[in-house]
Order: C-alpha cells, then structure tokens, then sequence
C-alpha cells in the first residue's frame, strides 16, 4: 500500500500503511495513486448519507463564511441557527416536532454528553438532586470523552479508562443472534427490554436521571436493532419510574434507517435525542440534542441556564451546512433511498450466509453488518488476537471497497463483526458491485482462514 511516510501527524493505528486521499464523488473515493475505493461504510463510521462532493453543501458554507463565520455566541445569536432549531423542530420525531427546543454542539460524544448534563439539571432544578445515574447498555457506544465512555458499553474502548470515571450500570444489549437469555424472539417476552426494572429499582429509581440507547446498534454490534416491541416496553418503564429515555441517534438519525429517525421503528418519542452524523454529513463537525419543550421550560422557569457548552458550538458555518444536508435530504427522498436500497442489500446481504465464517447478517434500512464465527453450529468466535475483522476489512480495501471492522459482541472481549453503511444515495447496480467485491474478499478470507 502506497503512502506517504510521516513521523509527525499521529493517526490511529502505527501498523497501517495510510494512502493519501486526493478526491471523493458520489459513493467513490480516489487516493493520490489515482485507485477508487466505493465509500462502503458511510465514511469510516455511518456519516457520509448524502455522498462526497456534494456542491451545495461547501457552497452554503462560503456564502456564510463571506458573512461572518466566528461570533461571541455569549453575546450575539445567529439566523442560521434559528432557522436550523426551526427546521429540526420540524421534523422531530413524535410528540417532540414542534414541540421541542434544539441545542447545537459539535461532536457526538458532546452531544450525548450534553444529554445527559440536560437530564441531570433537569431533575436537580426539580429538586430531586439525588437523580444523577445514566444507564446504559453493554455493546453500546455513546462516544469517546471520558463520561461518553461511562455511559458506553464497548468493552475494548471503555476498559483501560475505567479507573478515570465514576462507571455507569448497565443492562444487556437487545442482541437476538446472542442473547443474553438464551432465548427466542418473540417466545423470550423481550427480557432484554424488562430487565431495565429491574436495574432501575437495584439503582433506586430516586437515583436514576436517564436511560441511554441506540435504537440500532452501530459500532458495538455492528447495526443490530432491537426487536419489534423493545422500545415500547422501555418507554414505558422509564415513564413509570421517572427515568428519562435518551435516544443515541448519532448514527441512525435522518434517514439512515429508511426513516428520519431510527426510534420511528418503533414509534414512541424520546425525552432527549443525541444526533450529530448525518447532520452535515462530515462536511463540518456538527451534532445537536433533541429534547421536550417541558425539560427545558423547567429550566427556564427556574431561571437555570443550561450549564453546558463548548467555544465551537452553533457555528454559523456549520449551521448552513446543516440546513443545506438537511434540504438535500429531503429534495433527494434519501430517506425513501434508504428504505428501498437498504432492503434490497440486506436481501442481497443474506447470500453472505453461505459462507462457513458468516454467522449472522442484520440491520435496518442502509445501516447493515455481518458477524464472522469460527463455527457456525456453535456460534464460537475466532480468537480475538487474530483480529479477524480487521484482516476481513483490509481484504475488502485491497480490492476497493471501505468496510468498518468492529469487535465485541462476545462478552465485549470476542466477537468480529463488519459495519456497512455506504452513502443514502447508493443505487442498487452499486450494491451489485459492493457484494461482487464482498464475495470475492470473503473467497480469499476463507481460503486464509480454513484453508483451500
Ligand atoms: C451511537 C454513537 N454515539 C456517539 C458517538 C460519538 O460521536 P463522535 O465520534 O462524533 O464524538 C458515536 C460515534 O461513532 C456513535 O456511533
């Protein structure tokens, strides 16, 4: 692999070999050698929806920039951000649209940060100051500062750090390929949604501020939703013990699971909502919180502002980026896209079940994984220090195609899995040629792995 050697730029991993991009179009990308890579994975990690090189977006942007781009945000509001808060409201999910109030950040581990400190004022400023638990669940990601992390679930990015934070507790994941239980959907009465009752009343509900979610798990369990039913129980639970419901939509808002909002599967509202990803797509870090109008006219009431913030919040640049991704969104049907296309490459996607190292397949819409086992009968992992999908991922990269290995699912420790979720505006002739370039690489994983 070409690239260009570099001692002083740190990038993630020293044993990989970067090549350098130089453009990106549509669902391609092309490095300074002139190869095409499909962009298979929304970006790295589920961000790209409306594709690369979309001119409008970078067009909003100048304009604003010729405006004026930094301000004293303690000082001065800006009309993008009003008319962005307008715009969201809009959509909402639920009872929040309209009836909601937007907060801007800029990264999604803010974001979902920025939820919980809402969740923790919130109750404080209505004088039950003891509610101050997040709970979680484990195969969760919620971001990577240190109190994201609290709240994650992921063991092998969260353990090293565990002596830094005041951990959070967590329930089973909704994980029906390896369930907690041991049981069957539907015969398994979702145990995996009643268990929060049980946490909930351990913890002592007068300490519990929040549940946190991912309606589909994205990076832990590489795109596995919840069942039919889950959520609805959750909702439920929390509104009998006073336990507010955060929604991690990171990575499944605005359409990337074949509706607006991946908790819309479901249909029942949260009391906060984390988004950031889709939002502008990568073309300016941008991530907002989502939440009831009642949550913050509590604090309005009490004269309490929200104590949070960061230098970069609210952007005007980044706002017009926003409105501009989420026009596109709109103006393109990629929400629709997503529905048909996604359906169409989890259809195709089942193929991969015929191979011996393929246990399982999963997803919503265009959020989509698959599961690698070293026996199938037994469901077994491969050994975590073969790093089997990080080997699966650089066969994929060699042959053109940009796949996001992930690892977990057994006990936080085993499990290889690879995360899908190339742009909204993916057509089905190039998941004809995402799966040509899947089934080849897999070919050449299993002739590695088992053998000719
Ligand atoms: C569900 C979820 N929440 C939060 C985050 C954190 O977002 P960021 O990497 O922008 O901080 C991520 C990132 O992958 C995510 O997938």
């Amino acid at each position: 692999m070409s690239s260009k050697p570099n001692e002083v730029a740190v990038q993630r991993r020293w044993d990989w070999h970067y090549p350098l991009i130089a453009r990106a179009e549509g669902i391609y990308l092309w490095d300074t050698e002139g190869k095409r890579y499909i962009d298979g994975s929304g970006g790295s990690s589920v961000v790209t929806s409306i594709g690369h090189g979309v001119k409008e977006i970078p067009a909003a942007m100048a304009k604003q920039a010729e405006d004026y781009s930094f301000y004293p945000a303690h000082a001065f509001s800006n009309p993008r951000l009003l008319e962005l808060a307008d715009l969201v409201a809009g959509i909402a999910p639920g009872e929040l649209r309209n009836h909601c109030k937007i907060w801007m950040t800029v990264t999604g581990s803010e974001a979902t940060d920025d939820a919980a400190r809402l969740a923790r004022q919130y109750w404080v400023v209505k004088g039950q100051t003891q509610k101050h638990i997040i709970l979680g669940r484990w195969q969760a990601f919620h971001g990577d500062n240190i109190f994201a992390v609290s709240m994650s679930g992921l063991t092998v990015r969260r353990r090293m750090f565990t002596p830094m934070f005041r951990d959070m507790p967590k329930i089973p994941p909704a994980f029906c390929y390896r369930c907690y239980f041991e049981k069957t959907y539907p015969g398994c009465n979702l145990l995996c949604a009643r268990v929060l009752e049980d946490a909930i009343c351990q913890s002592g509900a007068e300490n519990i501020a929040a549940f946190i979610a991912e309606p589909v798990v994205g990076s832990a369990l590489a795109a596995c939703p919840a069942p039919d039913g889950y959520f609805q129980i959750i909702r439920e639970i929390c509104d009998r013990y006073n336990v507010l419901f955060i929604a991690d939509e990171v990575m499944t808002a605005l359409g990337r699971t074949g509706k607006m909002w991946g908790i819309e599967h479901w249909g029942v509202t949260p009391d906060i909502i984390a988004l950031s990803k889709s939002l502008t797509c990568g073309y300016f870090p941008v991530a907002a919180i989502v939440a009831r109008n009642e949550l913050w006219e509590t604090l309005r009431a009490a004269g309490a502002h929200f104590r949070a913030g960061h230098t970069l919040n609210a952007s005007a640049v980044g706002m017009a980026a926003a409105i501009e991704t989420i026009r596109y969104i709109q103006k393109h049907n990629l929400v629709e896209n997503a529905r048909v296309v996604g359906d169409y490459f989890l259809g195709r996607l089942q193929e991969l079940l015929q191979y011996r190292c393929i246990g399982d397949v999963r997803g919503k819409g265009m959020m989509i994984g698959f599961e690698f086992v070293a026996d199938k009968a037994t469901k077994a992992p491969f050994p975590p220090e073969r790093e089997m999908s990080r080997v699966f991922s650089e066969l994929t990269f060699e042959r053109g195609l940009i796949t996001y290995p992930c690892a977990g699912t057994v006990r936080g420790v085993a499990g290889d899995t690879i995360l899908m979720a190339p742009p909204l505006i993916t057509t089905k002739a190039q998941i004809d040629e995402i799966m040509a370039i899947l089934h080849d690489s897999l070919r050449a994983f299993e002739a590695q792995v088992f053998g000719a």
